[in-house]
């Protein structure tokens, strides 16, 4: 048996890493940028992946007169088409608990398919990739990496609800917070965008995250997000300070910055200090980040 996975190109590496500590029987077979697939020597669960943006079972490869026997696989199930080339995708969106038949085309009229089962922490959109464009208007990418991490955490925060966002500037994840009606904190040294400061809904602190004190908040926090553009051994203590100050948070999203030496063993170190503040942990790797993972804690 053969497993498939979708990557972000250039993460293959990282993903076969991972594997080799997760799931060891697991052996590397083909890949090319974007896609991964290993040989399972043993029949045990599979875990989760942290750089599997997509994992399925393989089911067969071939040319474009392949397709329609392909295709028959796909009998009570969604089906994903997704171009490696452009990195997009096409059909359905599955919803959690179904059946998707994942149809990639790895090369221009190669094609490789397989079925997975939509899970708590697996996308259900073709190939891992939320049909998201960023609008012209957002002040930073991080509109697209905010966007990404409430879809793949299936969570639409209730209008009103309170954030802090540490790391905030310029600005695009707090506009898409600010665009969904929370009441937003924003705390970065470096300059705002202005359709921020200028928005009702949103208070700046235009201080170092060290210097913050809870009397510096001007509303309660429900959910923290932090982007700070410091290592994980900063950053961390920062984000437990606000747990600590703030005992009504119960989710903390982070953009854990990888540097280029962080290994498996060194996320699953980052994860274990969530754990230890009585949180529940998953990580992913958006379509959308690079050097960087997402760490969810929700408790
Ligand atoms: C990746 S950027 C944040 C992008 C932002 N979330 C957005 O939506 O546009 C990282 C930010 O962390 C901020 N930062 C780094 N160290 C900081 C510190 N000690 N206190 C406050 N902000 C800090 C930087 O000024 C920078 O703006």
């Amino acid at each position: 048996m053969f497993l498939y996975c979708l990557v972000n190109p250039g993460f293959e590496g990282r993903l076969k890493e991972e594997a080799s500590v997760r799931a060891p029987f697991l052996h590397p077979s083909f890949s090319r940028p974007g896609f991964v697939t290993f040989k399972v020597l043993e029949p045990r669960p599979v875990p989760r992946m942290t750089f599997a943006r997509v994992l399925g079972e393989f089911v067969g490869k071939g040319g474009e007169e392949d397709l329609p026997g392909a295709l028959a696989e796909g009998k009570g199930r969604f089906i994903h088409r997704f171009r490696l080339a452009e990195g997009r995708g096409s059909g359905p969106d599955a919803p959690l608990g179904s059946e998707i038949l994942d149809v990639v085309e790895v090369a221009e009229g190669q094609f490789w398919w397989g079925h997975r089962k939509v899970g708590p922490w697996d996308w259900g959109c073709p190939g891992g990739v939320p049909n998201l464009v960023l609008p012209e208007l957002a002040p930073s990418r991080a509109w697209l990496k905010l966007e990404e991490m409430l879809l793949w955490s299936r969570w639409a925060p209730p209008p009103g609800t309170g954030a802090l966002e540490l790391g905030s500037a310029p600005g695009g994840a707090s506009w898409a917070l600010l665009n969904r009606g929370l009441r937003v904190i924003g705390v970065d040294v470096a300059p705002m965008a202005a359709v921020c400061l200028d928005h009702p809904a949103y208070s700046h602190l235009g201080l170092s995250v060290r210097d913050v004190r809870k009397k510096d908040l001007p509303h309660p926090v429900e959910v923290l997000f932090c982007d700070l553009g410091l290592k994980p051994v900063e950053a961390v203590p920062q984000i437990r300070h606000f747990c600590h100050i703030l005992p009504s948070l119960k989710r903390v999203y982070y953009t854990l910055k990888m540097g280029e030496g962080l290994d498996t063993r060194n996320l699953d170190g980052w994860k274990d200090a969530f754990v230890k503040m009585g949180f529940s942990v998953q990580t992913t790797h958006l379509p959308s980040n690079r050097l960087e993972i997402f760490l969810l804690a929700t408790r």
